[in-house]
């Protein structure tokens, strides 16, 4: 229920034939609340009735008659319209004591499956801020597919596959070392990829060699095929920390290596659709139709690349998922990729091309520059969140020593702050990544609404663990913005899913918290007469906060 959608509802079917004006533009909200909830001025009908706008507001507010309106009056030219609080109240109330976290929830999607491709970092190097970006937001999009009704499927597209794979073998090989392969994966296998490519300088002949190993990969020999997937394993077991501390996890691991095997039903699809031409020694699909660069689809020395898996992927998701929209969550620096291929596809004459939808973001900055996980050839991803987690314990431990479990509340806060950070703003604007700014329980934070959610928390332990029935119902003025945001709740999660933006979620809890912190110092609550409306009333206010939370991907502890 947003009780700013039934009210223009309301008044529209009140209203009838009266004027065909759209009402939502039309309605005040007066300043002072003596002159109601919503005000409608009459001056714009004047004209089209040929009577004043006094006339016009007499006959419209006798002729509004709503359970929603406790009553419905005539001030000079203005309508003003009084919401019977008592019962809107009540009735948002109960719905959020029956349908607890359910609540905002709708079924729009019909179970209908959503892949979303999200995270993808390369094997063999850093976790970088562009992927934690992509697997926090991608993480968010999906949690919002599935209260919208939708399936969500998380694929993490693996960079597992292509000639530097051959190149790293041939290093490997030669250089390597397996014990330290085994301790620092990915900082021994970057060292290696480095190397190689300083050798490669001096002698030119290894990149050859690079190539031929490749091509000895995708044939499926055996030794370079076990070399292959041992460092696969390793790196995904680096992987697998960060998505452990963010709590993220997938469906499929299903990386470039993957669709290896599907890439001739491609090139056989396209070349019989006579899509494809020869430029260069390379095969190429022309998209001067819509003014894109040529797609290139297979190099001069035979090897398939990017692009072109990622056409399998569109037609093996199309095919095992039957989608409804097929999302990619990746930066936007590979616009035009995503581009061309949902171009090359729709000549092929798939339609359902279009239900691809690129879901393009900005970068992490710090100190104004692109922030790097490579430095030297440490991976640093890993080391900044356990320092933010960190940070978070020292202000814990200040704030709350008698805390009990510390640590793992300080894991919540601190990765919450990270993931915070990312999702307030959106998408496309770049992050500034600020331990201080993220970790201040007083700005525009993560750790801001779990303190206000743990708040809540607090009042209803010392109530005696309050847990709420039916039927409550709070007219006060102080806790009316509270309740009309509330109410509001159902239809943030809907434009949030829509525009694939998770800040509104984020902007919409922080106005909430807002709300609540203000009325929190104005109205007394455990000492009070109304304190089972006033506890209901936080008890929402807790349970909306959380969701919003759940949603981003941030847990909410219910003391801090
Ligand atoms: N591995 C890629 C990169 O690091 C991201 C993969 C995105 N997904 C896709 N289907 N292309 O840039």
């Amino acid at each position: 229920m947003d009780i700013q959608l039934m009210v223009t509802q309301a008044l529209k079917e009140s209203l009838g034939q009266a004027t065909n004006h759209n009402i939502a533009l039309v309605i005040e909200k007066p300043k002072n609340s003596a002159f109601g909830d919503y005000a409608i001025p009459c001056f714009t009908w004047a004209k089209a009735f040929k009577r004043s706008p006094q006339e016009i507001a007499q006959q419209i507010a006798s002729s509004i008659h709503h359970p929603l309106f406790a009553k419905v009056h005539a001030v000079g030219p203005y309508v003003n319209v009084f919401l019977d609080r008592k019962r809107i109240s009540q009735e948002l109330l109960n719905q959020i004591v029956l349908q607890k976290g359910d609540y905002g929830s709708n079924n729009d999607g019909e179970n209908r499956n959503v892949p979303i491709d999200l995270s993808g970092p390369n094997i063999a190097k850093p976790f970088s801020m562009g992927h934690l970006r992509s697997t926090v937001i991608g993480n968010a999009i999906a949690n919002l597919a599935a209260k919208n009704g939708y399936r969500p499927i998380r694929i993490n597209h693996l960079g597992d596959w292509g000639t530097q794979f051959g190149k790293l073998i041939v290093a490997y090989l030669k250089w390597g070392d397996e014990e330290k392969v085994r301790q620092q994966p990915i900082a021994e296998l970057l060292r290696l990829y480095v190397k190689f490519h300083e050798e490669a300088e001096k002698h030119p002949e290894l990149n050859e060699e690079g190539r031929r190993t490749f091509k000895k990969l995708e044939d499926g020999d055996q030794q370079t095929r076990e070399l292959w997937s041992w460092f696969r394993e390793e790196s995904l077991k680096e992987f697998f920390r960060i998505y452990h501390l963010l709590d993220v996890s997938f469906d499929y691991l299903h990386g470039e290596a993957f669709y290896n095997d599907k890439m001739d039903e491609v090139m056989e699809m396209l070349t019989e659709k006579g899509l494809i031409e020869e430029s260069e020694g390379a095969l190429v699909v022309k998209l001067d139709e819509v003014d894109l660069p040529p797609c290139l689809i297979q190099k001069s020395d035979g090897a398939t690349i990017y692009a072109t898996r990622d056409l399998a992927t569109a037609l093996y998701r199309k095919r095992n998922f039957d989608f409804s929209r097929s999302l990619y969550v990746v930066g936007s620096e590979q616009t035009l990729h995503f581009k061309q291929i949902k171009q090359v596809l729709r000549k092929a004459g798939f339609d359902w091309a279009n239900d691809m939808v690129h879901i393009p973001f900005g970068m992490m900055l710090q100190n104004g520059k692109k922030m790097s996980t490579r430095k030297g050839r440490v991976i640093l991803l890993e080391e900044v969140l356990n320092q933010v987690v960190d940070l978070a314990y020292q202000i814990i431990n200040q704030k709350n020593p008698a805390l009990e479990n510390k640590h793992e509340v300080a894991k919540q806060v601190g990765i919450g702050a990270v993931i915070f950070q990312d999702l307030k703003n959106f998408r496309t604007n770049d992050v500034d990544f600020s331990f201080e700014q993220m970790l201040n329980f007083d700005g525009e934070t993560g750790p801001y609404l779990q303190y206000t959610h743990a708040r809540c928390h607090s009042l209803l332990r010392k109530a005696g663990n309050f847990v709420p029935k039916t039927g409550h119902s709070l007219d006060e003025e102080e806790a009316w913005p509270i309740i009309s945001l509330l109410s509001q709740f159902g239809e943030v999660t809907k434009q949030a899913w829509e525009d694939y933006d998770p800040s509104k979620i984020a902007r919409y809890a922080l106005n909430l918290a807002r709300a609540f912190n203000s009325y929190y110092v104005k109205v007394r609550i455990l000492g009070s007469e109304d304190r089972e409306a006033r506890l209901h009333l936080v008890f929402s206010v807790a349970t909306v906060i959380e969701e919003c939370l759940r949603i981003l991907g941030i847990k909410s502890p219910k003391s801090m």
